[in-house]
């Protein structure tokens, strides 16, 4: 969430999302819970706050579905947000370093799941990176002030980039084997050179 109110803040464009409220008292008030009905429509993409490799990451068709998702998820902090289906099953996955990127791929999953995770059965696919989708990485790991990252990009209808999240300690394995770069190389020199 901090992610999401940082960038979009910052003119980085992602998708519409909305926080849930922490739920210390096991209410089980559906006020919150239409809102989020009204202003999404189905379907609806649900997050817990802290997940990685598409584990927490789920697809809700429909209003029941929503009030099931909430019941189970009340106690911990997540959100929903906006599905951007003309991105499903594929992301592109952008390495940036010292603000600048220096590797790239497009993340696509063939088994019918909408993530592209690669543990969620995804795999990687050279790409030539359009501009807009390098400027939009480039300008999120400078707001986020990070010198290591892995930016997921979705992309719209018109093609252009949406952010959907940023990695701080991205993995290495499939996008060094796709694009044949050192990427840990480059991160320990970065290192190296920051130190001196
Ligand atoms: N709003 C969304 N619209 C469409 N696809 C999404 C959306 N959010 C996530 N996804 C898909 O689910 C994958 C995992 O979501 P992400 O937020 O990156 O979580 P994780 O940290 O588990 O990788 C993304 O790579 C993307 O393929
Ligand atoms: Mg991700």
């Amino acid at each position: 969430m901090l992610t999401y109110i940082t960038l979009s803040n910052n003119g980085i464009k992602m998708p519409k999302t909305i926080s849930a409220p922490l739920n210390y008292a096991g209410i089980d008030d559906e006020t919150f819970i239409k809102e989020v009905a009204k202003e999404l429509s189905f379907p609806i993409i649900a997050k817990d706050n802290f997940g990685s490799l598409g584990k927490e990451v789920y697809l809700i068709k429909n209003y029941d579905e929503l009030v099931a998702f909430e019941k189970d998820h009340k106690f911990s902090a997540h959100l929903y947000q906006e599905f951007i289906e003309s991105s499903k099953g594929h992301d592109f996955r952008i390495i940036v370093i010292d603000d600048k990127v220096v590797a790239s791929m497009k993340r696509c999953n063939d088994n019918g799941d909408f993530r592209s995770n690669v543990a969620q059965g995804g795999h990687g696919e050279l790409i030539n990176l359009p501009e807009s989708f390098k400027e939009a990485a480039e300008k999120a790991a400078k707001i986020l002030n990070l010198d290591y990252c892995g930016v997921d990009l979705l992309d719209d209808e018109e093609g252009d980039p949406v952010l959907c999240e940023v990695n701080s300690n991205a993995f290495l394995q499939e996008i060094e084997r796709i694009t044949g770069k050192n990427i840990a190389g480059l991160y320990a020199k970065q290192i190296v050179d920051a130190l001196k």
